[in-house]
């Protein structure tokens, strides 16, 4: 099987970016961001903290979470119900940083990871794919672009369907950063073998292409 490891920072284009190149490639993409979503969505679900540390232990026999795939979609479940769309709300973003901070979460969720990328070509994204999912990965891309860009491009997204200010964006962008790099576990870090690509000033377009080539190359 042939995998591509995509990792990177919030706001880095990673998703759209990486379904792009996965479509173009015949890849099956496999957001990783969406599980750790739909485990502090559990948690929420129960009245749960993402800060309740022990109480979200407890919870992961009774939860479970699969993948999904409804023409080359991922869809992602939880105990059975489609929460595709209920994991993207900001609630549920700053819950899924705290709880990916867990090591008890991270091992439940490591096999579905780990069985995905043995029987299929995926390209997968998400902080350690590089580093501790799948450190054989044949290509591992870092992604990444400057805070206030990638500020920026969240801002536009979201500007017509919220009041928030770009400034609370790049807030909130900073402080998932600091999180997802500083945990004791699988901290969001490059690969020392990864392809480092800054998209700060690349198009959409030309990031995906790069992506391709670099794939077509390793793959020969
Ligand atoms: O990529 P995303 O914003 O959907 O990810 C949500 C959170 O999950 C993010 O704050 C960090 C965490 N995460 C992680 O720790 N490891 C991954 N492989 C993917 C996401």
């Amino acid at each position: 099987m042939f995998n591509i490891a995509i990792d990177g920072p919030a706001g880095a284009g990673k998703s759209s970016i990486a379904r792009a190149a996965a479509a173009n490639l015949g890849f099956i993409y496999v957001d990783t961001g969406a599980l750790y979503r739909t485990v502090a969505l559990a948690a929420l679900k129960r009245g749960l903290k993402s800060e309740d540390k022990e109480e979200i232990i407890a919870l992961l026999p009774a939860i479970e979470v699969s993948m999904g795939f409804v023409d080359g979609e991922q869809r992602v479940f939880l105990n059975g119900e489609d929460v595709s769309e209920d994991i993207r709300l900001p609630e549920v973003s700053a819950a899924a940083s705290t709880v990916s901070a867990i090591p008890e979460v991270r091992q439940f969720l490591f096999d579905l990871q780990r069985d995905m990328a043995k029987t299929n070509d995926v390209l997968m994204d998400g902080r350690d794919i590089g580093t501790v999912v799948l450190p054989d990965a044949q290509l591992k891309i870092f992604l990444t672009a400057t805070p206030e860009e990638r500020a920026r491009r969240r801002y536009e997204q979201i500007k017509d369907k919220s009041d928030v200010t770009y400034e609370e964006v790049l807030k909130d962008l900073n402080q998932r950063d600091y999180q997802d790099t500083h945990r004791e576990i699988a901290p969001l870090k490059q690969a020392d073998d990864a392809v480092l690509l800054d998209t700060t000033n690349m198009s959409f377009d030309e990031v995906v292409k790069a992506i391709e080539d670099l794939a077509k190359e390793r793959q020969v």
